[in-house]
């Protein structure tokens, strides 16, 4: 698929996707959407790439939704499309770690695609808001449901019913954002903190990423009985020999993902 809508490059193990409509803001449409996914799938599937990182211009990470795309649409057009489950929630169905490098805007959609991402790192410019409450509708990406697990609920509640938005330090204070980072480096950092994961033993970071990712769906002794199965798992890996191996040779590991 050629790609008119994002940029895909490949920094050593690290897929980096960068959001590009710049003259909308980086309005999420269907066909950005469907690039988008088909990257992601391309990545998850490339035993090359270890992380991937999803970003958009200074401007803007996404402006959210395509307000002139949705516009003319009825109930029966986005109930029978589902608009937007299949193609919007690619991002969750990812394997390998994704994380939101988020400068400027990150509104409606663009707030929601950011938190289908395993962790956002932001730029001192970040701008998080789920506006669509401006637009006569709610937000139908998980607007209501992952930024109150983010932020709690009085402060979900406020930004979903005002539409206010919330700056970049508000964001790291409330535990939106993993950590602020001036925004000439942003990009950088997040490809070398996806780097850094790339690095490490590809099924103890996937397993990783699925135990914290319980902890969102299940009950405590759930989800530490999951995390104690998954840790026993990985003792049938090479990988397993081979970091605690390097750690009693005082040597780096060398992992394989075997
Ligand atoms: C379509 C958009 C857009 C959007 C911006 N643009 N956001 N087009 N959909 N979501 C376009 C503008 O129309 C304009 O095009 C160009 O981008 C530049 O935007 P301006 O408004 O001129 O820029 P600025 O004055 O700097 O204001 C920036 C802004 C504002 C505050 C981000 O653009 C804004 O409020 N955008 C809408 C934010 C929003 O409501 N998002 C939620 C969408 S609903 P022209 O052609 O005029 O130059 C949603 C629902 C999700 O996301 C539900 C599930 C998926």
């Amino acid at each position: 698929m050629a790609y008119e809508n994002i940029i895909v490059e490949k920094r050593e193990h690290v897929a980096l996707i960068r959001l590009n409509r710049p003259k909308a803001l980086n309005a999420l449409n269907s066909a950005l959407m469907r690039e988008l996914g088909d990257a992601l799938v391309k990545a998850d599937a490339d035993e090359d790439v270890g992380a991937i990182v999803i970003t958009g211009s200074e401007k803007a990470f996404a402006a959210g939704a395509d307000i002139k795309e949705m516009r003319p649409k009825s109930f029966v057009d986005v109930y029978r499309e589902d608009f937007i489950t299949s193609e919007w929630e690619a991002v969750t169905r990812v394997r390998k770690p994704v994380i939101a490098a988020v400068a400027g805007y990150a509104l409606g959609g663009g707030c929601e695609l950011a938190m289908m991402c395993d962790f956002i790192l932001a730029a001192d410019t970040a701008k998080f808001g789920q506006p669509e409450i401006n637009l006569g509708v709610m937000p139908g990406a998980g607007g209501t449901q992952r930024l109150t697990r983010f932020v709690g609920k009085s402060t979900a509640m406020e930004m979903n019913l005002t539409g206010r938005f919330m700056d970049a330090a508000e964001a790291e204070r409330k535990g939106l954002v993993s950590r602020i980072v001036p925004a000439d480096e942003l990009v950088e950092e997040a490809v070398a903190t996806a780097s850094k994961i790339a690095d490490k033993a590809p099924y103890a970071v996937m397993a990783t990423k699925e135990a914290v990712n319980r902890a969102y769906e299940t009950t405590l002794a759930e989800g530490v009985r999951f995390e104690r199965r998954m840790f026993h798992a990985l003792f049938a890996t090479e990988d397993q020999k081979e970091g605690m191996d390097a750690f009693v040779e005082k040597r780096t590991a060398q992992f394989r993902g075997q």
